[in-house]
């Protein structure tokens, strides 16, 4: 069995954090989410891996490599254009082969792995099985109608009156016969080759189509509740950890990671929360759930409940909540007069203050 990532995409929907990079390397928990598919590819048995990419390569090849840190074989499919997921499917028809495959979408995130999943699908050997979640806006997704006994009757992409609060959950387990399917499909009103449409073109030819609904999913839709939520689970599995220097006047609370050259010092911690690499927190208070990624500088700040990425600052900043910073972001506190705020934000940023 092969798995194939899809990691391409036009990034049309821009969000801060998505700006400036791929979506699929969006850091959860200090990791790309793209990792963690990797790594339950990985846990499922499979090491033969394609990734699909488009105009945002180098920098995922940059960060995967040949994927042997992960304990796969990576190649690398190039898209041209993002012409829709089941146009991806057929540029990687050479790598596919005839082998049954994971279809895995590099921006999707599954609690608690796929290893199951890859088991049943190999013992029960269906033409093909789907993902299914419960969602409160399903207009974003692909979405699924089953029958009484949990047949999938029917699929639409991203219809503008859902049938069902059911959605796709983007891992789809595929055997061959799903090539043929592929190439019968006509663009859809988005201009893509739809995945939806030739699961819906397999359900039509008679073959058999599995579904699960599962809980625990996450994807990139910029949306930052969404984020943190998704940043608290995993922290909640985090082990305590203190790589780095955490000097006598700091207190560490719970289940906490210093990382490897990071500095804590006058400060307390209470966990589960991460402090990246070169990351610096001097007198302040980072509160749970709480990531901070590496080479940023926290001074004489308070921050709870929050994601902030890269090289980012805060300086006499107190008190941020259930914020996203992204890369490169500095933030300070100003003289008291005059009593006003001042901002620098980027294209499609949220503020919110508390005065
Ligand atoms: O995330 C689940 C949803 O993913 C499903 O519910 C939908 O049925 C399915 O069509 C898909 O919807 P999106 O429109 O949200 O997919 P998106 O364009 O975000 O692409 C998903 C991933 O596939 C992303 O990592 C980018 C990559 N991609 C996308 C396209 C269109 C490619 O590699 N090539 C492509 O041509």
């Amino acid at each position: 069995m092969k798995a194939l990532v899809l990691s391409g995409g036009s990034g049309t929907r821009l969000r801060p954090i998505t700006h400036t990079s791929a979506k699929q390397l969006v850091p959860v928990a200090n990791k790309p989410v793209l990792f963690y598919g990797l790594e339950s590819i990985a846990d499922a048995g499979i090491t033969e891996v394609g990734i699909v990419v488009g105009h945002t390569a180098p920098e995922i090849e940059e960060a995967v490599g040949d994927g042997s840190a992960f304990g796969l074989r990576v190649s690398y499919i190039r898209q041209e254009e993002p012409l829709g997921l089941a146009h991806a499917l057929l540029v990687s028809r050479d790598f596919l082969g005839d082998d049954d495959f994971v279809m895995y979408l590099g921006d999707n995130f599954i609690v608690g792995g796929i290893t199951k999943l890859v088991k049943d699908f190999r013992e029960s050997g269906p033409d093909a099985k789907i993902l299914l979640t419960r969602v409160s806006d399903p207009r974003q997704f692909g979405v699924a109608v089953l029958d009484e006994d949990g047949g999938v009757i029917g699929l639409e992409e991203k219809p503008e009156d859902p049938k069902s609060d059911l959605a796709l959950v983007g891992v789809y387990l595929f055997s061959p016969l799903v090539h043929e399917a592929a190439r019968a499909i006509k663009p859809s009103w988005r201009n893509e080759l739809e995945i939806t449409d030739a699961i819906q073109e397999l359900i039509e030819s008679g073959a058999r189509v599995e579904s699960e609904v599962i809980d625990g999913y996450w994807k990139d839709t910029g949306n930052v509740d969404d984020m943190l939520e998704v940043n608290r689970i995993i922290l909640e599995g985090v082990e305590r950890r203190m790589d780095g220097e955490v000097d006598d006047t700091s207190q560490i609370i719970g289940r906490v990671v210093v990382e490897r050259g990071a500095r804590v010092s006058g400060s307390r911690i209470v966990g589960p929360a991460l402090i990246g690499a070169g990351t610096e927190v001097i007198d302040s208070y980072i509160g749970p759930y709480t990531a901070v990624s590496e080479n940023c500088r926290i001074l004489d700040s308070e921050l709870e409940f929050s994601i902030m990425l890269r090289d980012s600052t805060l300086t006499g900043v107190r008190r941020m909540e259930a914020s996203l910073i992204g890369r490169h972001v500095h933030g300070a506190s100003r003289p008291r007069v005059p009593n006003a705020h001042r901002l620098v934000l980027g294209d499609h940023s949220t503020f919110e203050i508390s005065s």
